[in-house]
């Protein structure tokens, strides 16, 4: 098999979609939209590397995307799409792939399937991109209103555009500074033979508001397998000043017992998410036996939970956290317990439910004796 390396373009401010934030970091489904590309890309059997194309300026958002994927390192672009795939393709030169596929990070659902076909098409051929063909009556504004536009013959191009390395480096050399909307174009100007595949409806580009509205609808039915999980943890008092509580520190005339930070709200949470995605429990992934552990902050313990899900292309739908205590009293840090959860996991504050309870004044959390806590943990899988 050829060894192919991924470009991914994603260095465009994003503006005709608005909202502040450029499109390609925008959350999808629970996932920000460059995220869904790259593993789309990094899962096809046949893909050596994958790099991404950025602005400078987004660094730190590019790294808060995918920063944990173990892509290469990301590539600097330039003013114009038609830049930006040229620094990329320079960047790779020096690693010289026989295949180079070149996509917008603005079409996070591109599919294997797709990817297949047109690194399969490059077998025969020195260029290949997926190309759709066109439904609707096509209307033209003319001078005395509108003409209809014969729509045989047209086509609607999408990425990838997989290429042949050497002679699509060598073409975007030649042609820049020139216009073209995709690298395909290069490729004809270049005399490079071209192959066309199926393209996917699936495989939308995001430009407008209303594309991401229409994306969001197929993000979700991406991830239509709902999973459920609970946790259940306790912790006796013990001597001590403060509690450890969903990751947050609370004065109080005792302290909690245990290996870790002794977190019996964290540790409920860790569980319910291991439990959603049927991956064992907390003292399997950390055994109380490993000094490692020893006095470890428990934030650890959830984001190892919360980086499982994600290698299984999973998010995090929603949490919810109930403690069960006397005292010390929970209302007065909740606000900060929900969000310090939220910061952890890296989803929305209000995807994050905390509560609190007495059980009054029965059992041992009633005798103050200790701290308990639950959790549920709801997650979506692709389907
Ligand atoms: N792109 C790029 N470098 C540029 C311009 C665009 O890498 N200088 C990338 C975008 O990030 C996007 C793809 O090329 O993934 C297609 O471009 P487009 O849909 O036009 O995205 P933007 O330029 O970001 O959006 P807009 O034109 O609305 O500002
Ligand atoms: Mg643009």
């Amino acid at each position: 098999m050829p060894e192919t390396a991924v470009l991914i373009v994603a260095a465009g401010r994003g503006e005709r979609a608005g909202a502040g934030i450029s499109k390609q970091y925008r959350n999808l489904g629970g996932k920000p939209v460059l995220r869904w590309s790259a593993e789309a890309f990094l899962a096809h059997p046949d893909i050596r590397a994958v790099r991404c194309v950025i602005r400078g300026e987004d660094a730190e958002m590019y790294r808060a995307s995918v920063g944990d994927m173990g892509l290469q390192d990301p590539v600097i672009g330039g003013a114009t799409r038609q830049e930006s795939v040229r620094n990329g393709l320079e960047a790779l030169a020096a690693s010289a792939p026989q295949y180079v596929l070149i996509h917008d990070a603005a079409r996070p659902l591109v599919s294997g399937n797709a990817i297949g076909r047109v690194i399969g098409a490059l077998d025969g051929a020195d260029a290949a991109a997926p190309f759709l063909g066109v439904a609707y009556t096509l209307r033209r504004k003319c001078a005395r209103g509108y003409e209809t536009v014969p729509r045989e013959n047209l086509f609607r191009a999408q990425t990838p555009q997989g290429f042949r390395f050497p002679a699509i480096l060598e073409a975007h050399r030649a042609f820049a500074g020139t216009q073209a909307t995709d690298d395909i174009e290069i490729a004809e100007r270049a005399g490079l033979t071209i192959a066309p595949v199926q393209g996917e409806e699936m495989n939308l580009k995001l430009t407008t508001a209303e594309d991401f509205a229409l994306a969001e609808r197929l993000a979700s039915s991406a991830l239509s397998d709902v999973r459920t999980g609970t946790g259940i943890d306790a912790h006796g008092f013990t001597d001590g000043d403060h509690v450890w509580l969903c990751g947050v520190k609370i004065p109080h005339d005792a302290g909690l017992a245990g290996h870790s930070d002794a977190d019996a709200g964290l540790h409920a949470l860790t569980d319910a998410i291991l439990g959603a995605i049927s991956a064992a429990d907390i003292g399997v992934h950390f055994p109380p036996s490993d000094v490692r552990w020893r006095k470890a902050p428990s934030h650890l313990f959830l984001q190892h939970a919360a980086s499982l899900v994600r290698d299984l292309k999973g998010i995090i739908s929603h949490v919810d956290v109930t403690i069960i205590c006397e005292r010390p009293k929970v209302a007065p840090y909740r606000d900060a317990m929900r969000a310090r959860v939220a910061e952890i996991l890296g989803i929305d504050l209000e995807r994050v439910s905390v509560k609190a309870t007495t059980t009054d004044g029965l059992g041992f959390t009633g005798r103050r004796e200790g701290i308990a806590a639950q959790a549920t943990a709801t997650v979506r899988l692709p389907s």
